[in-house]
Formats: C-alpha cells, structure tokens, sequence
C-alpha cells in the first residue's frame, strides 16, 4: 500500500506527496503525515525548498467531511498548517484538479502556488454549513482583493487557474505535468535566493473599504440566503481580518467554526452531501451491469417539456432529434429553444460558436422514423394516457431493438404504457421538472419490468446531462408529486377554514420554501391539477372540501398568472401578486358551506399541516418500496420542490423535530380534521415508537 504522505528528494527540493484516495481529503492520518514530513525536513539543511503535491485526480478536496461528525482529531489543521508556513524554506503547492475546502486552504499556508492549467481553487464550506475553519478567512484576503475573496467564499464557486493567477492566488500556470512545472518554478525561486512568503505576514488587500464591501455583502446575504446563519458567520471572521492580526482573526475565525459545525444548518447539509452521492447506489443493480451506450437521442413532443429536455442533451455534446406531429409545434419549440441559448450569450454563459453548435445538434422533423436510429427515445407529449399510449405503440414499431424508451410522464402508470410495447423490459421513466434544462433533478422511475442495465444506463445518462437521477418505482406521482399532494391539500384546507392565501403562503416561503404552494398553482396554472383530480376522480377520497379551491377557482375561470387572477390577483406588468379580497371571502363562504371549522391557523399551525402530512406520504412511500431510502426523498425534494437545503429535505427535516412529536400532532389533527388524512403511517409509527429516526432506518438497510 502506498504511503498516505511520502517525501521523495529530487537535488535539493524535497517532493512530498498526497496519496489519500478518492479526493485526497485531508482527514487526521494525511495530517498526521503532514506533521511527521514537515517537522523532519524543518531540520534538513540539504534541503533548500518543498513542493506540496498530490497523486491521483485532485489536490486535496476538502477536510474529510466524515469527521465533522466526529471530532476534528489531533493534529489540527491550524497546527499542521502552521507548521508548513513556518517552514524555514519555501515551500510551493503543485495544485492539479480542484482543491476545494482544506485543499485551498493548505495551498493558503505554502508560500507559493503553481497550478496547472484545468486546476480549480473553490472554499464551499458555505454549501456544508460552515465557514472555511483552517485560516481561510484570513489569508485568502492577503492574497486576493477583499470583495473577490468574499465572493469566492459566498458563492463556493471554484476559480479556475487562470483567474487565480490574475488575482494572484496562483504564482503560475503549468502547462504540463504539474509536478514537473513546480519543480521548475521552485529551482528558479532557489535560483533567485527567494525567501519563504508567509501569507499571513501580507496586508488584507482593499482593507480600507472593508466597511464598504462589508456592507454591500450583508444586504446581498439578507436577500439571497434568508434563513442562513454561516454567511453572517463569515463576514464576521472576515471582518476580523481586516482589523485584528493574523493570530487574534484566526480566534474569531475558530470561534464561528466551532459555533456552526454541530448546528442544524451543517448537519442538514452534511446529510445532503452524503444522500447525493447515495443515490447513485441502487440495489437491484449489481456492478458488473453494463450500461448501454447512448449517443443519439429521440424526443417526441416539441412542447416546453420536449424542447428543455432537447437542451439537456444538446449541452452534453449529443445529437438529439425531436419529433412533433404539427410543424407549428416544431417552429415554435425550436424558437424557445434558440431563444433560450441567446439569452445564455447575451449573459455571457454560453460563447456565440457554442450557441450555433448546440442548434446544430438538434434536429426537428415530422417524420416519425426519423427515430429508428436513436439509442434513447424520450416521450414529452401532454399528461394523457391514450395518447401516451398510441405513441409508444409507434415507438415499439420503429425504435430499433434495444433502444431505451422513456416516459416524462409525471403520474401516469408506466406499467401500463409499458404494457403496448413487445419490449417492456426497455421502457423506462424519466421524469423531468421545469424548466428541464435548468432544474437539476430527473426521477428515474423503474417499472415493473425494466431491464437493470436499463435503469443503469438511466442512471448514466443522468450524469451525462449533469442531474441528480433518483430511482422510484411506479405509483401516481412517484416520489415528488406524491408527497405534493398532501401537501397543497392541507394549504387549501386551510383556506377553507379562513386563512388567506397570502397567510399560507408566506408561513411556507418564512420555512424557506422556494414558493408558496398557492404561488405556484398560480404560475403552474390552477387547472393543470384540477383537471388531472378530475380525471382521477374515482380514486379520490369522497369528501367535497378535497382541494375544492382550486376547483372553485377553475370553474370561475381564474386560472391564475396567464389568466391574471387565480389565488392571487396579477393586475401589474410585473406579475406581483397582490391579495385578492373576493376569492378569500369565496372560499371562507364555501368553507361554511361544506361545514370547515373557522379558526384562521397560525403560522406554525399551516406549516406543520403542510410538513408533516408530506413526511406521513414520505413514510408510506419507504414501506411501498417506492423510494429506496429516506435520504433519496430528501434529494428529490431539495433538488426539485424548493425545499430549503438548509433543512435537509422533508425527512430530514422530521427527524430533527422528533419522529415521536410528529406522530403525536399526526394523531391530534386526526382529532381535529378528518382522520382519513391524519392516521400515522405504520413506518412512522414504528419508528417514532422506539424513539428512532428515518436516517437510522437507512443506515439499517444499508448494513
Ligand atoms: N470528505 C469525505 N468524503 C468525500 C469528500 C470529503 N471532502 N469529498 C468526496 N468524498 C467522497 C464522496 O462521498 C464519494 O464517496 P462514495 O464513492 O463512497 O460515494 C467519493 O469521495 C467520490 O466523490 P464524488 O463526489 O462522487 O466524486 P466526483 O469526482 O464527482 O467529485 C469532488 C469530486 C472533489 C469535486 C467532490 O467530491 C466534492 O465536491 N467534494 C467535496 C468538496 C468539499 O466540499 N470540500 C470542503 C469540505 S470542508
């Protein structure tokens, strides 16, 4: 076995070297090693400087995030830190690939940086919660301008090698082999007689308008990161920087560390982190499943739906043909979709020669054998069964043996359309959200006779086209639109009872939802669900108050933003909503009608309706088999209904509270409402019993 920190001398400039696989995270033996190495070479006078490296396909990419959870241990990162920024020789950082977290910030404490030309340098420690916590509030300002650094730091986006070099946290670029480049560099530094440059002995660049910068970033936090308490934290330990010394900032800098690393905001992301990688393990497929190889995809349906999902495939450099029964449906697709590429140009994001490439790969035509050679076919026509039907009955005639069929469908039963096919082991469902070049979820929804190495391929592709694929079996709305329907219920109850929308609403969006449910039937268009509830009536409970608003609202007509009145009224250019007193007398007229209590809920009242109805569906759904684990619920939810990350998706939410607490409020709604809603699910039930948790029960199945 390799080494974890080996020291290779190569004439008088010492090689140490990294080897901690996957990501070379900087977890307690690579700092162990660090220490040892760099305590040893202090006292070598052979040796006149250092080059930091590391083997395999990254710099070191972060503290091993593992160890959050269970005490940093000894060596700290300050102390192994120290230590090399301390070294009586220089000491240079050969960064390839991205050094991210604690990788940027070891870089931080070399004296000097050479990276190669595709490296990264990122600080996302916001994304887990926390704030960078081995010195990198205070030295990446001494590098690069404040308001960079603080950007970096806000944002968590990687600067890549060549803007680092401009601002100067990279001394040089490396053509070639990295290692090779910082040798070179590091012989002329010997060459030059060039000292050792401690970062912390720089001056904060801009720190005279730190009250300035300081500011502008506090007003960007309050409207972009509501609810988030580690960018407030950061500005703290930045703010530090610019007025204390280095050792006395670092303090202040500890100190926030140490206050969010066990708080409810990093452990919720922690678990994101985990339950995003997790997705990728599926059961029913074991590792030697090939997956089928895809570089021609067919979409049929030139509508929204079809043409984002075009996009999503023209992004990954594969050709994609769509096909639509009405030339009018094709002309107008493919100009949304030019439209959409223009305004990535116009904002810079996507380069004009990128833009005529990414049109070229799409392909419109009403001819429907244009397919016969697509490795993928993707169905994207409207929400209805017949249809859907007759057209896989057309695929199944033309799709060449093998091909991979999918469905967008978002409800509807893939076993059946499967059922028209010769080939139902290859049909599929990939449900895609709006707008799918933009949304980063795709449902991969296994039917009953799906093939594994199609589900993998699925899982494949999803990568290819840069979204979290998350596997549920069949049953109305899999994962996410099942869960939603409890969910929307209790928000129109609500304003049976005598809420107002406005009050419902801003008791989710206060939560940190994305958007008011209300909000969003507005923007969806209140009679997309209405007419999918009618269409499904028989399935439905008996009960006349059941998302009776929205059916009040269509049957008036009011079918919200395209009609300029739905929960809400729209009556400015700019689509505002504003509070419409006639609708809310209307529904609290019907709720006295259909016999609703009137007692206007409170805020914490609408939420936990709302929440804890969605985590009972959740529970059902695990006991179905429909999701896989809990930690997958929370995936779809985060990445594809708003809900806020820094809660941890639906189920992780409920574990927080308690499984016991929720059951209990579960059993007293039944009292209060109607119990065909408010009976515990049996999962939950058990587990609120013996005081555990959705996340154990993972962790059970996983073992
Ligand atoms: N600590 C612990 N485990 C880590 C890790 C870290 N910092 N970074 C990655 N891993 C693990 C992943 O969980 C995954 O494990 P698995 O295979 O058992 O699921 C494995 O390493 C590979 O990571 P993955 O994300 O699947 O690889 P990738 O090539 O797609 O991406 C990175 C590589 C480095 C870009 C990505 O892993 C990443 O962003 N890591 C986190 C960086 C970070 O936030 N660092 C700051 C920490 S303070």
């Amino acid at each position: 076995m390799n080494e974890i920190v080996s020291c290779s001398v190569i004439d008088n400039i010492a090689v140490v070297r990294i080897d901690n696989p996957p990501v070379n995270a900087m977890d307690r033996a690579v700092r162990a090693g660090l220490n040892k190495t760099f305590s040893e070479l202090k006292n070598r006078s052979d040796i006149a400087a250092v080059v930091l490296a590391c083997a395999g396909r990254t710099f070191v990419a972060g503290a091993d995030i593992k160890e959050f959870d269970t005490g940093i241990r000894a060596p700290s990162f300050h102390e192994v830190l120290q230590l090399i920024e301390d070294s009586p020789r220089p000491v240079v950082a050969a960064v390839h690939g991205t050094a991210l977290g604690a990788g940027t910030e070891l870089a931080l404490a070399c004296h000097y940086r050479v990276a190669q030309q595709d490296a990264r340098f990122g600080l996302p420690e916001l994304s887990l919660g926390i704030i960078p916590g081995a010195g990198g509030t205070q030295r990446l300002p001494r590098l690069i301008p404040l308001d960079r650094a603080l950007d970096m730091m806000l944002s968590g986006k990687p600067l890549p090698a060549a803007t680092a070099r401009e601002l100067g946290l990279a001394d040089a670029l490396a053509a070639g082999d990295v290692v090779e480049g910082a040798i070179a560099f590091t012989r002329d530094l010997i060459a030059r007689g060039a000292d050792p440059r401690r970062t912390r002995e720089q001056p904060v660049k801009n720190a005279e308008k730190a009250d300035a910068i300081l500011q502008e970033k506090r007003a960007q936090i309050a409207k972009t990161m509501r609810n988030r308490k580690s960018p407030l934290a950061l500005l703290e330990a930045v703010k530090a920087a610019t007025e204390l010394p280095f050792a006395d900032g670092l303090k202040v800098e500890s100190e926030q560390s140490r206050r969010l690393v066990q708080a409810p905001e990093a452990r919720a992301l922690r678990h994101l982190f985990f339950a995003e990688r997790e997705v990728r393990k599926i059961p029913a497929v074991s590792s030697d499943e090939k997956a089928r190889p895809v570089s021609r995809v067919g979409i049929v349906g030139a509508g929204t739906m079809g043409g984002g999902i075009a996009m999503c495939f023209a992004n990954a450099n594969i050709p994609v043909t769509i096909v639509d029964a009405a030339q009018a449906n094709l002309d107008r697709g493919l100009a949304t979709i030019r439209k959409n590429y223009e305004r990535s140009v116009t904002r810079g994001s996507l380069k004009p020669d990128q833009f005529e490439q990414r049109m070229a790969l799409i392909t419109p035509t009403l001819d429907f054998s244009a397919l016969a050679s697509a490795d993928l076919v993707i169905e994207a026509v409207f929400e209805n069964m017949a249809l859907k039907k007759d057209i896989f009955g057309k695929l199944d005639g033309v799709a060449r043996p093998g091909a991979i069929l999918g469905t967008n469908t978002s409800t509807l039963d893939i076993d059946e359309i499967a059922a028209v096919t010769r080939r139902p082991q290859d049909v599929i469902g990939l449900h895609f959200f709006s707008p799918a070049n933009v949304m980063p979820l795709l449902e991969i929804v296994q039917a009953r006779q799906t093939a594994p190495d199609v589900l993998m391929t699925a899982m494949d592709v999803a990568k290819q086209i840069k979204k979290t694929g998350v596997v549920a079996k069949v049953c109305y709305g899999f994962i996410g639109n099942r869960m939603m329907d409890p969910y929307a219920r209790e928000a129109e109850h609500c304003l049976l009872e005598g809420a107002t929308p406005e009050q419902v609403d801003s008791a989710l969006e206060e939560f940190g939802m994305a958007m008011g449910i209300l909000a969003v039937f507005d923007m969806a268009g209140v009679d997309i669900g209405h007419l999918t509830r009618v269409a499904r009536k028989h399935l439905l409970p008996d009960d006349p108050t059941f998302y009776r608003c929205s059916a009040m609202l269509t049957e008036c007509g009011w079918l919200g933003q395209k009609t300029g009145r739905g929960f809400y009224r729209y009556d400015n250019a700019d689509r505002k909503r504003t509070p419409d007193p006639e609708t809310v007398e209307m529904f609290w007229a019907e709720g006295k009608r259909l016999g609703a209590a009137r007692r206007t809920p409170d805020r914490q009242e609408i939420q936990e309706r709302c929440f804890y109805a969605m985590v009972n569906e959740g529970a059902r759904l695990l006991e179905e088999g429909i999701a896989l684990r809990a930690s997958d619920i929370d995936v779809v939810y985060t990445s594809g209904y708003g809900f806020p990350r820094y809660h941890g998706g639906p189920m992780f939410y409920a574990d927080t509270i308690g499984l016991k607490v929720i059951r209990d409020r579960i059993l007293e709604f039944g009292r209060t409402f109607d119990r065909q809603y408010w009976t515990p699910a049996p999962l939950l039930e058990l587990l609120a019993r013996n005081e555990s948790t959705f996340d154990k029960w993972d962790a059970s199945r996983r073992a």
